[in-house]
C-alpha cells in the first residue's frame, strides 16, 4: 500500500497545505491547520462522479422550467423561511448555538409532516409517498433521549422513524433502503466516514460526509436537513465549506435566555433570503409567532436614558427593536462594544457624531445592544444608535412613544431606509407617536397619531430631539 500522504487542513476555511504552517495561507487565520490524510485519487474521483452527468447542450428557452415540488412542514414560520416548504432533493443546513432549539424544531417539523402525510385531502403540488416519509438520524442523543423530548413536546404517538447512528455508510445505506421523503441529520458534526482517519467534526470529515449526503439527496430526491453547530466565532464548525454545498442555509438567532428565537435564511436557492421565521420556546416546544413586530421591545413603564426604538425590516415584516446604549467614563483606552450590531459601524458612527454634531465620546466607554438577541445588519439602525448614545451621555430619556430609523453617512447626512412607509405604519399601529426619520422617508400624507420630524443631517436630528424634551 502506498504511503499515505499527509495534508494540513485549515479548520476555518478548509484550505489545505502540504506542510504545517502557523498561519493559513488561504485565510490568514493563525493556528488553524490540523493534520489529516490526503484523499486518495479514487476518492476525489468518486466525489465528482455524482455531479451532473455529461449532457447535451440545450438552448435555455427550450429547457422546461419545472416548478420544484415542495412539502410544507406544517409549521408556518419555518415554511416562510424555506420559501414554502422542503424541496425534493434539496439540502438544508440549519445552524445555531447549542441549546437554541434546532433538534426541537426539526423533530416538531418531522412529526407535523408525518401527520399530514397520513391525513387525507392534501393540497396539490405536495409529495405523497407510501410509508417511510421521515427519518431522524440522531448522532448526539440516543433514541431514548429523542423519545423523551418527543413526549415532552406532546408527540406521544409520533410516527417519525429514528436512527441512532453516526457512521456515514450506515446512514447512506438506510437512506437508500428506506427512501424517506425527508431526512434530518442531527448533527453533521457527529457523522464520520471510515474512509478518512480524522476525527468526527473535523473539517475533512464534515466536508466529506456532507458531500456524500448531498449526493444522496440529489440522486434519490430525499430532502436532507443537516444540523450544524456554530463555533464561538459564529461560523459553523467545519463550516464555510458547507454553506456553498447546500441549497439553503438557515441560522437560528436569539438569546437562549429569552423566549424568542429567529430563524433566518442566509442563502436559499428555492426562495427569498433574509426572510425570517419567529418562534417562541414554550414548555411544549417551539410555537410560531405570526405577529412578531413588538417582541423585541423591553417593557419600560417610563422612558429611560440610553434607549431608542427603531423599526427594522426583516424580510417582508417590519420589527420594532429597542437599541440600548450605555456611555460611561472609561479609562485611558475606552471600550466600544456592541451586541447584535456591527462594531466597526459603531466606531464610524461615533466619529460622525463627534465631527458633525460636536458630541464627543473620546474618553467614554460606549456599549450598545439590540434587545432580545436579534442581530441587525441593516444601516437603517444608525440613527437609533446615535440617538440612544446621546441620550445615555446626557442622562436624558427620549420622549415616550419615540422611535427613529435611517442610515447615517460619513458626511453626516441621513439617508433613507428602504420601504419607510411600512416601517412608519407598523410603529403607528403599535402606538408609537413621535418619530425622527430621513427626509426622503417622510410620508406625503400624514399618518394618524404620528408626529414625524424629517431630517437630512445628523445635527438636525440632535436638535429635533433636544427640542422634544
Ligand atoms: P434543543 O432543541 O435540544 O437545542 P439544540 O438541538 O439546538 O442544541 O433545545 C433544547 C432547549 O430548549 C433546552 O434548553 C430546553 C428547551 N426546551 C424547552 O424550553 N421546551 C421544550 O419543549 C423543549 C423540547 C426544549
Ligand atoms: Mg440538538
Amino acid at each position: 500500500m502506498a504511503k499515505e500522504k499527509t495534508v494540513y487542513t485549515c479548520s476555518e476555511c478548509g484550505g489545505t497545505t502540504p506542510r504545517w504552517l502557523g498561519k493559513c495561507p488561504h485565510c490568514n487565520a493563525w493556528n488553524t491547520l490540523v493534520e489529516g490524510v490526503a484523499e486518495s485519487a479514487s476518492m476525489s474521483k468518486n466525489r465528482f462522479a455524482a455531479l451532473a452527468k455529461t449532457a447535451e447542450v440545450a438552448v435555455l428557452a427550450d429547457i422546461e422550467a419545472t416548478e420544484v415540488a415542495r412539502t410544507p412542514t406544517g409549521m408556518d414560520e419555518l415554511d416562510r423561511v424555506l420559501g414554502g416548504g422542503m424541496v425534493e432533493g434539496g439540502v438544508v443546513l440549519i445552524g445555531g448555538d447549542p441549546g437554541i432549539g434546532k433538534s426541537t424544531l426539526l423533530l416538531q417539523a418531522l412529526d407535523a409532516i408525518e401527520r399530514s402525510s397520513q391525513g387525507v385531502g392534501e393540497g396539490t403540488g405536495q409529495r405523497q409517498g407510501a410509508g417511510g416519509h421521515t427519518l431522524y438520524v440522531t448522532g448526539e442523543e440516543s433514541g431514548a433521549q429523542v423519545a423523551l423530548r418527543s413526549r415532552r413536546l406532546g408527540l406521544e404517538r409520533s410516527q417519525v422513524k429514528v436512527l441512532a447512528e453516526i457512521e456515514l455508510d450506515k446512514i447512506l445505506a438506510t437512506l437508500s433502503a428506506t427512501k424517506p421523503a425527508i431526512a434530518v441529520i442531527d448533527s453533521i458534526q457527529t457523522v464520520y466516514s471510515g474512509e478518512l482517519t480524522s476525527a468526527p467534526g473535523s473539517v475533512a470529515q464534515v466536508r466529506e460526509c456532507a458531500a456524500h449526503l448531498t449526493r444522496a439527496a440529489k440522486s434519490s430526491g430525499t430532502t436532507i436537513v443537516l444540523v450544524g453547530h456554530v463555533t464561538k466565532e459564529g461560523a459553523l464548525a467545519g463550516p464555510r465549506v458547507l454553506e456553498h454545498m447546500v441549497d439553503t442555509v438557515l441560522y437560528f438567532e436569539g438569546d437562549t435566555h429569552s423566549q424568542f428565537r429567529l430563524v433566518r435564511a442566509i442563502k436559499n436557492r428555492f426562495g427569498a433570503v433574509n426572510e425570517i421565521g419567529v418562534f417562541a420556546m414554550t414548555e411544549r416546544g417551539l410555537k410560531g409567532v405570526s405577529n412578531p413586530s413588538a417582541i423585541f421591545l423591553s417593557q419600560h413603564s417610563e422612558p429611560v436614558p440610553g434607549s431608542c426604538v427603531m423599526v427594522t425590516l426583516e424580510g417582508t415584516r417590519p420589527l420594532l427593536v429597542e437599541i440600548q446604549a450605555l456611555v460611561d467614563s472609561g479609562g485611558p483606552s475606552p471600550r466600544r462594544l456592541s451586541v447584535g450590531l456591527d462594531r466597526d459601524r459603531l466606531a464610524m458612527l461615533l466619529a460622525v457624531l463627534h465631527r458633525h454634531a460636536g458630541v464627543a465620546c473620546m474618553d467614554q466607554d460606549v456599549f450598545v445592544n439590540a434587545v432580545g438577541g436579534v442581530r441587525i445588519s441593516e444601516p437603517a439602525a444608525d440613527l437609533a444608535v446615535l440617538l440612544s448614545i446621546t441620550s445615555s451621555l446626557r442622562g436624558k430619556p427620549l420622549p415616550k412613544g419615540f422611535f427613529a430609523f435611517g442610515e447615517v453617512g460619513l458626511a453626516g447626512e441621513v439617508r433613507p431606509a428602504p420601504r419607510g412607509q411600512e416601517r412608519l405604519r407598523e410603529a403607528a399601529k403599535l402606538g408609537f407617536s413621535v418619530a425622527v426619520v430621513p427626509k426622503a422617508n417622510a410620508p406625503k400624507q400624514a399618518i394618524e397619531g404620528l408626529t414625524i420630524h424629517a431630517v437630512e443631517r445628523v445635527e438636525q436630528a440632535m436638535d429635533v430631539v433636544r427640542g422634544l424634551g
